[in-house]
């Protein structure tokens, strides 16, 4: 449930605070955090990798000229913030958060403001509406349309049920071409049995879960150009040639991430 009082019902973004070790979770929070843990004990190492992932692509879309960032399920503000990754190698960022957990966007309004050149909104949505996310005044205030844009759905889309083909083809139909996509989400194609047991503590809890294969996150960038090295583990996209990962290391973190451009 993702309504309702935040002090009875679990969130997504609540249990991700948890994990990585922040302090704006509720006890039925970290009840649901500690059963997913049991299931799936290196999620907290899989949370960070992914952080540390949605760091190098913002950036990597930072040095390839993009100057607007939509990151559609934002999560509690956690340092660095995407806008801040952004506005260090482009000051002139301009970024719209959206999130549907009005919790994250009380904290973020508090704590994420954009430098002076730049320019950081954020917008309550569901991410299963894209349309409305893109017609949001709010939105189209901060970001030109006419001009490219970097989507980020990182951490995300475990968390939707529905069709995200549609949900993709929705928002890049929204943008312009040299737009880019980067997604990272969770896969039990390595460490299958913990994954699932995971994603069936959030199911029991009325949260929505998915995880995907490779194929399927394949999929999501039909028609795109996938960036170097296409759809991998997180800790295998540009990490440094000189940076050794042992194969298991794929299990622990099971994700999939991926960056493409719209031509
Ligand atoms: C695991 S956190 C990821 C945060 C951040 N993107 C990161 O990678 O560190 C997932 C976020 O997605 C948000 N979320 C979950 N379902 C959503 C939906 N249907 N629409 C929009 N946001 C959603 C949650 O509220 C939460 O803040």
């Amino acid at each position: 449930m993702n309504g309702g009082n935040p002090l009875n019902h679990p969130h997504t973004s609540r249990i991700y605070d948890y994990f990585l070790g922040g302090k704006d979770n509720y006890e039925v929070d970290r009840q649901a955090a500690e059963e997913i843990l049991t299931a799936w004990p290196s999620i907290r190492i899989a949370a960070r990798v992914n952080r540390q992932f949605m760091h190098r692509s913002t950036r990597f879309l930072a040095e390839s000229g993009i100057r607007q960032f939509l990151d559609v399920g934002t999560g509690i503000p956690t340092e660095p913030n995407l806008h801040q990754i952004a506005q260090q190698t482009a000051p002139d960022s301009r970024v719209v958060y959206v999130d549907n957990d009005p919790v994250v966007l009380a904290h973020a309004r508090a704590y994420m403001t954009g430098n002076t050149q730049g320019a950081t909104t954020y917008i309550y949505g569901d991410v299963t509406e894209p349309k409305a996310i893109v017609d949001a005044p709010e939105l189209t205030d901060v970001l030109d349309l006419s001009e490219p844009v970097g989507l980020s759905m990182i951490a995300l889309l475990h968390f939707v049920e529905a069709d995200v083909n549609q949900i993709v083809s929705t928002f890049l139909d929204a943008f312009a071409p040299g737009s880019y996509l980067v997604i990272c989400t969770i896969t039990a194609d390595f460490a299958p049995e913990q994954v699932n047991a995971a994603q069936n503590v959030y199911r029991v809890r009325k949260l929505p879960a998915q995880v995907r294969t490779r194929d399927e996150v394949t999929g999501w960038f039909a028609g795109l150009d996938l960036v170097e090295p296409g759809v991998v583990p997180p800790h295998r996209w540009r990490l440094g040639e000189s940076v050794e990962i042992p194969p298991t290391f794929d299990a622990t973190v099971s994700c999939y991430c991926g960056v493409a451009r719209k031509p």
